[in-house]
């Protein structure tokens, strides 16, 4: 017996305690009808006990929901203005201090069980649900795919470039978040390009089941990050792996406006084989005069062929960039990459504010 043993008998203890008091909840507890109310004008009366994720889902309110519950993605945020209990530690590493204070929940964790209101952004009942068929699947590099889905019913989505759709996976019912990389004017269809997560359930349902042919289930747009038309200020645009999604969709969006703004684009990744659209967008810059791509890698190798910019993202960036006092800033990629860009930017003077991104 060693002085752990008494703290291993007592966590064990705690551990059952705990799955005891989860399953009588499920199993025991009735919360009897409760009133649910969202926005102080929907109501709804439902069977307390579950989500209020599920409850919204079950009354075809979407909201971004993009890990299905599990906690990673933070994004199904709510007011819950009745009194629910504490935040919850699942909930805590998500909140800032004025979320806190004015009782926003993350509405997968927190459950009904009596007449409970919640507040969600408005827009959000604008999100609707897709029926969709893949039509085609091409592969762009070693682990990234472009999945093109044409939408039947409703036939037609109208969304901001930048935003994103969550694409259901058949079966287990789960969601996951991707960027739209196509242009919002080819409204009848969705492009989503996806890197496959080894292990990852619907990255490996993507690739090894998904078929052309298929039918699938989208709901959206979703998300805040998208394309300010208000000015015609130049434009940087920063990605990373899959994040180069939604940078897709901005520049062929102003590529058929016919945009006259700069652009600047850097792409990131590790070797060579992870880079692609570099033809691509060579053909974009024959319509849009003002677009610059630059394609970077961090782990050049003797005889790789590579002939271009090398380092992480943000030494190109130096490289390329003066003054950006009047620039916006796009970028997508790891959360890392994103910190490290982003006090790169403001070093070289662009605005705070204006600078857009998307964690992934
Ligand atoms: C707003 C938004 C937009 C997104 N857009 C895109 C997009 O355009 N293209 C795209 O490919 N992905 C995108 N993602 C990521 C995507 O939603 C999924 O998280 C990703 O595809 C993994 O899903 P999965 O079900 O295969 O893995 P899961 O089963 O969810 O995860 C399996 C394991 O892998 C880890 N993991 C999850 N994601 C990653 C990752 N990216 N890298 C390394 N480990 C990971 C998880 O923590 C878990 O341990 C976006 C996410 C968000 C929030
Ligand atoms: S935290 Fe991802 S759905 Fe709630």
């Amino acid at each position: 017996m060693t002085f752990l043993t008494p703290i291993i008998v007592l966590s064990s203890v705690c551990l059952v305690l705990g799955i005891l008091l989860v399953l009588a909840d499920k199993f025991l507890a009735d919360y009897g009808e409760c009133k649910f109310v969202i926005n102080g004008e929907k109501e709804f009366t439902v069977r307390g006990g579950s989500t209020i994720l599920s409850y919204l889902s079950a009354n075809r309110i979407f909201i971004p929901s993009a890990c299905g519950g599990k906690t990673t993605c933070g994004l199904c945020k709510g007011r819950v203005v009745t009194d629910i209990g504490p935040l919850l530690p699942t909930e805590r590493p998500f909140m800032s201090k004025e979320e806190v204070a004015d009782n926003t929940r993350l509405l997968c964790q927190v459950k009904v069980k009596k007449d409970t209101e919640i507040f969600i952004p408005e827009e959000y009942f604008l999100v609707k649900e897709f029926m969709s068929e893949v039509i085609s699947i091409e592969p762009l590099s070693h682990d990234t795919k472009l999945f093109r889905f044409k939408l039947l019913d409703p036939a037609e989505i109208k969304f901001k470039p930048g935003q994103f759709v969550q694409f259901r996976i058949p079966k287990a019912g789960e969601e996951r978040a991707y960027s739209v990389a196509s242009c919002p004017n080819n409204s009848g269809c969705i492009e989503l390009i996806v890197r496959l997560v080894p292990g990852g359930l619907c990255t490996t349902f993507m690739f090894n089941k998904l078929k052309v042919g298929d039918s699938i289930y989208l709901t959206g747009p979703y998300g805040d990050f998208y394309l300010r038309e208000e000015t015609e200020d130049p434009i940087i645009c920063v990605a990373g792996g899959s994040g180069s999604a939604p940078v897709r969709s901005i520049i062929t969006y102003l590529r058929e406006k016919k945009s006259e703004r700069k652009i600047i684009s850097f792409y990131g990744g590790r070797t060579p084989k992870d880079i692609y659209f570099t033809e691509h967008y060579a053909e974009v810059a024959k319509d849009l005069k003002n677009l610059t791509h630059i394609p970077a890698i961090s782990e050049p190798e003797d005889g790789d062929g590579w002939n271009g910019e090398t380092g992480l993202i943000t030494e190109p960036m130096e490289r390329h960039l003066g003054d950006l006092s009047n620039y916006e800033a796009y970028m997508c990629g790891p959360p890392a990459m994103l910190h490290f860009c982003t006090l790169l930017l403001k070093k070289h003077g662009i605005d705070e504010n204006r600078i857009y991104f998307d964690e992934f």
